[in-house]
């Protein structure tokens, strides 16, 4: 037990500098009914995130692709100090019952890690949630408010913070994405 305790916290330390981490298990939102993948599929702008990451990049976008083998291919890009960077990652619909639970992992060595649509009307916006338990006793968690454009609407965005408080999820501390000057680097 005490090494189990020990490699938790060897890997949850850095997440906790990096976030607040919340006392009990994660919260368990409802997700976007009747979810449609392929009609998710396509790109995303991050514009809106959950912790603040002051460090990061800018312009953050997402491109998803469905493959034949039903797995989706995901490809980020960020503008960091001047240049261009991308990674690709996977994605898969962790449960077929609940088609907005996907998984998402951006490396072979890592576990899928959630990736919720809680809620998205595919042509706008899109509200992304993912929690990890740990040990049941706290938890760590990410939100999105993605956009099909590089801007949302004020109203949008009050309606997306209102949609995670609704569902314990505590956004207070959630920040603006940069996205201006971006497409000169296109
Ligand atoms: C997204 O990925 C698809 C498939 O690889 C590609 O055809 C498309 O051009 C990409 N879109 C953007 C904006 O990168
Ligand atoms: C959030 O919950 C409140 C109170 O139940 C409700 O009035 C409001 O419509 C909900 N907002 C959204 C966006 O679901």
């Amino acid at each position: 037990m005490q090494s189990l305790l020990a490699l938790a916290f060897a890997f949850v330390l850095p997440l906790i500098r990096a976030q607040v981490p919340h006392w009990g298990p994660c919260p368990e939102p409802s997700v976007q009914p009747g979810f449609n993948l392929e009609k998710f599929m396509g790109r995303w702008f991050e514009i809106a995130k959950l912790p603040a990451q002051f460090e990061k990049g800018r312009c953050i976008e997402t491109n998803f692709t469905l493959t034949t083998d039903n797995s989706i291919r995901v490809v980020s890009s960020e503008i960091l100090k001047g240049e261009l960077r991308k990674i690709q990652g996977t994605g898969v619909v962790e449960d077929l019952k609940n088609p907005a639970k996907l998984g998402i992992s951006y490396s072979y060595v890592l576990p899928y890690s959630p990736y919720w649509i809680l809620s998205t009307d595919y042509v706008n916006s899109a509200l992304v949630y993912s929690c990890t338990d740990i040990l049941r006793l706290f938890h760590v968690d990410f939100a999105w408010i993605l956009g099909r454009t590089r801007t949302l609407p004020e109203s949008t965005l009050k309606r997306a913070r209102q949609i995670f408080a609704n569902n314990s999820i505590d956004v207070t501390r959630m920040i603006p994405s940069k996205q201006q000057g971006c497409d000169k680097y296109l």
